[in-house]
């Protein structure tokens, strides 16, 4: 399991303070969730936010693009220092040029999913991804009820790549907690992106030891 803590939820005056709390915690990524105020009804951050945490921390940059267009800012925010750049199939009418260019780039090519958008139609581009995430709420806001039908679009998934032979790697994203770890990394997910059950929390360091904790406890 890779985890992937979402800086979101964190409070967003320390975004350096966040970073060093990921490194702290054995975080594998640092997820950055850039939106735009049209794709999704929320604003975040843009490059220089993305650049400037490049600079602070030996982690990979795992950024979630929430936003219309992504072909138009795609190659900024490599520039920028993402080290993993996902893009919305909703958003993304030239899917396959657009994952090119980003693993082009030496950057891992990423696809999120909105919940009500069904893996199935990932068939013909799988091979061009190297990451899938699913969303587990609608994207916009940290801090949402984790939608469990997500489970089984997590085990199609896993189904899907694995007949293919791919070594495309599943992500969620979304209402993720200690409560709900063990259940989405046994339907086949690869990588937990954890927002608010870490940084909402007196102590995020030790939440994601226990997030570590109970996604790799053995079963009995
Ligand atoms: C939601 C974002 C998520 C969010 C996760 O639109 O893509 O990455 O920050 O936060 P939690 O874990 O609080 O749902
Ligand atoms: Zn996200």
């Amino acid at each position: 399991m890779r985890l992937s803590p979402s800086v979101l939820a964190a409070d967003l005056a320390d975004l350096g303070g966040a970073v060093a709390a990921c490194e702290a915690g054995g975080a594998d990524l640092v997820h950055l969730d850039v939106m735009d105020g049209h794709f999704v009804p929320n604003l975040t951050f843009g490059m220089p936010v993305v650049a400037a945490l490049a600079r602070r921390t030996r982690l990979p940059l795992d950024v979630h693009l929430m936003i219309d267009h992504p072909e138009r800012l795609a190659e900024e925010f490599l520039a920028a220092g993402a080290a993993w750049l996902t893009v919305h199939w909703e958003a993304a009418a030239h899917l396959h040029r657009l994952l090119d260019l980003i693993r082009g780039r030496g950057a891992r090519a990423g696809v999120a999913l909105n919940p009500a958008t069904p893996v199935e139609l990932l068939a013909d581009v799988l091979p061009s991804a190297d990451y899938v995430l699913l969303m587990s709420v609608d994207p916009g806001f940290a801090g949402q009820r984790f939608i469990p039908q997500t489970l089984d679009k997590a085990r199609r998934l896993r189904a899907l790549v694995r007949s293919r032979g791919l070594a495309v790697e599943i992500g969620m994203d979304g209402g993720l907690s200690r409560d709900n770890i063990r259940p989405v990394v046994d339907a086949g997910v690869d990588v937990c992106v954890v927002g608010s059950a870490i940084f909402a929390r007196p102590d995020p360091v030790v939440e994601m030891l226990e997030l570590r904790r109970r996604a790799e406890l053995e079963r009995v």
